[in-house]
């Protein structure tokens, strides 16, 4: 039974053709992988599917009947449900309230929608507590939270967009197989993933776009392997996450010094515990750690985002710990934070003007801004950085996941700072994406910059790192040399455990 049907989807935007006659056919009972690198359509494809956007051309079917969606409202109606790139929750509600945020549930009382929830959680395995606030939560937590809210809306599809991208290995697998649950029960699951391993243990067939087209349909994974999905992807495949060769040597005298670091979250609970670290020129320090062990905090502090409870942050010899983030900035910290929409872009703001945010100073004099100035700046940084956008003054938000991330990482290095915190950059990203971003930290560490390097990917510290620390529970508990150190040793720490249990 083929629960959804795209047939010959066109979808264009300004000077951009995102889906170009693509299909989609996903049979009811299974989850269904979307590949296809950095803009290759996926996204706007499934907010098709999902009634954000009506398609110029083509058409949708659920269950062999022709929908014609014309708001996300509709789609829900009809059962598709969409966990999106980048989370859509209230951080100050509860669990419960961003499940039922929306639905019409002003009958019920407030003890059945907890007591439903936790049902519902329960049947598919989305551990989660219905009465936490989102900000408390992690990465993966959150994610369990959009996928209850589809299902509370009772979602027979349910598309999930680069869902592992912000999980760790062991939430990744828990995700697989709450897909495996849903798959079970008759729903259908379009996964949209870059991530060869987790398509072929968790999804059974796989779409594959490239431009906007569909180039293979339908695939079992069982046919997919690396090479086969590098050639139908991009047409040939690149090796990332080399361990890194060294050009230069780590300068003696600190960039980065922070001291006793601590962060008390709302409750008065340490989510950062005494911290303390130094980066020196030229060399990059990884932080690995379970999302939600206080590796954002840290970085947001550092950067002046938020206030420290305690501790320094000193950059070069220059103490800052009282500084709010511009002059941070100014002395030559840069920050890409983990959250690219809110944080680090401004999704309604332009291209031009997403570039110049941190520049305006250097563009013109006085309030004004240069106009000619800040539009050859934002123009220097899509080339240098190969962002792909349509128009210069459409806004952010139409930008794909890889672009947003060039785009934010060129603006933050752009001003040559002398210690760049870089937290989750290569989350999402396709092969040539990872492989952009890593090689723009491996030049800014060769050309003197020391780099703070946050990421839930091992891999990826493991090959870019001088030195390896590990937080859990909002301490350092672990420092590795990554030429000498095995994957288990860091997972070991970072479920809390002692090096030995490593053996
Ligand atoms: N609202 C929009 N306005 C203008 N251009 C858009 C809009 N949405 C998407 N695009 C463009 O359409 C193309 C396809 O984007 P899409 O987000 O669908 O790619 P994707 O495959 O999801 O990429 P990624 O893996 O980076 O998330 C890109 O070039 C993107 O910049
Ligand atoms: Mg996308």
């Amino acid at each position: 039974m083929v629960a959804v049907e795209l047939n010959g989807i066109w979808k264009r935007f300004p000077g951009v053709i995102a889906n170009a006659g693509a299909n989609l056919h996903v049979r009811s009972g299974t989850v269904h992988a979307v590949l296809g690198e950095n803009g290759a359509g996926k996204t706007t494809l499934m907010n098709v599917l999902a009634g954000i956007y009506r398609p110029d051309e083509g058409t949708v079917e659920l269950d062999g009947i022709e929908q014609d969606f014309s708001k996300p409202a509709d789609a829900i109606a009809a059962g598709v449900g969409m966990v999106y790139q980048e989370f859509r929750l209230i951080p100050t509600f509860t669990v419960a309230e961003n499940v039922v945020l929306g639905a019409a549930t002003a009958t019920i009382a407030k003890s059945k929608i907890e007591s439903d929830i936790a049902d519902l959680a329960e049947r598919f395995g989305l551990h989660t507590d219905p009465g936490r606030e989102i900000w408390q939560l992690s990465m993966g937590e959150r994610q369990r939270v959009e996928i209850l809210k589809a299902l509370w809306r009772d979602a027979q599809v349910l598309i999930l967009d680069e869902p592992t991208a912000v999980l760790t290995p062991q939430e990744a697998d828990e995700l697989g197989r709450i897909t495996g649950a849903m798959a079970a029960d008759g729903r259908s699951i379009i996964f949209i993933s870059h991530k060869l391993d987790e398509v072929k243990a968790f999804c059974d067939e796989a779409t594959v776009l490239r431009g906007g087209k569909t180039v293979a349909a339908s695939l079992p994974v069982t046919e997919l392997d690396a090479d086969k999905m590098g050639e139908l992807m991009v047409g040939k495949a690149t090796a990332v996450s080399q361990r890194r060769v060294r050009t230069t040597e780590i300068g003696e005298a600190p960039v980065l010094t922070v001291s006793d670091m601590r962060v008390n979250d709302l409750h008065g609970r340490a989510v950062v515990a005494g911290v303390d670290l130094v980066v020196r020129p030229s060399e990059i320090v990884g932080i690995a750690g379970v999302a939600g062990n206080g590796q954002r905090p840290l970085a947001d502090a550092i950067a002046g985002l938020i206030k420290a409870d305690k501790g320094s942050v000193v950059v070069g010899d220059q103490d800052l710990s009282a500084s709010p983030p511009r002059a941070r900035n100014t002395a030559g910290l840069a920050y890409v934070p983990e959250d690219r929409i809110g944080v680090g872009l401004a999704p309604r703001m332009n291209v031009v003007e997403n570039a110049i945010m941190r520049n305006y100073r250097a563009l013109g004099s006085g309030p004004l801004v240069d106009r000619k100035a800040a539009s050859d700046h934002a123009e220097d940084l899509v080339e240098n950085f190969n962002v792909k956008v349509g128009q210069m003054h459409a806004p952010m938000a139409g930008l794909s996941g890889g672009n947003l991330q060039r785009l934010l990482v060129g603006r933050e290095i752009v001003d040559e700072p002398r210690v760049l915190i870089a937290a989750q950059p290569t989350r999402g990203l396709d092969v040539q994406g990872v492989a952009a971003i890593q090689g723009i930290l491996v030049e800014q560490a060769a050309s003197g910059v020391g780099i703070l390097l946050i990421s839930e990917d091992l891999e990826e510290l493991f090959a870019l790192s001088d030195r390896l620390l590990v937080m859990h529970e909002g301490e350092v508990v672990a420092e590795f040399d990554p030429e000498t150190a095995t994957r288990s040793e860091v997972g070991v720490a970072m479920a809390g455990g002692h090096a030995e249990d490593a053996a």
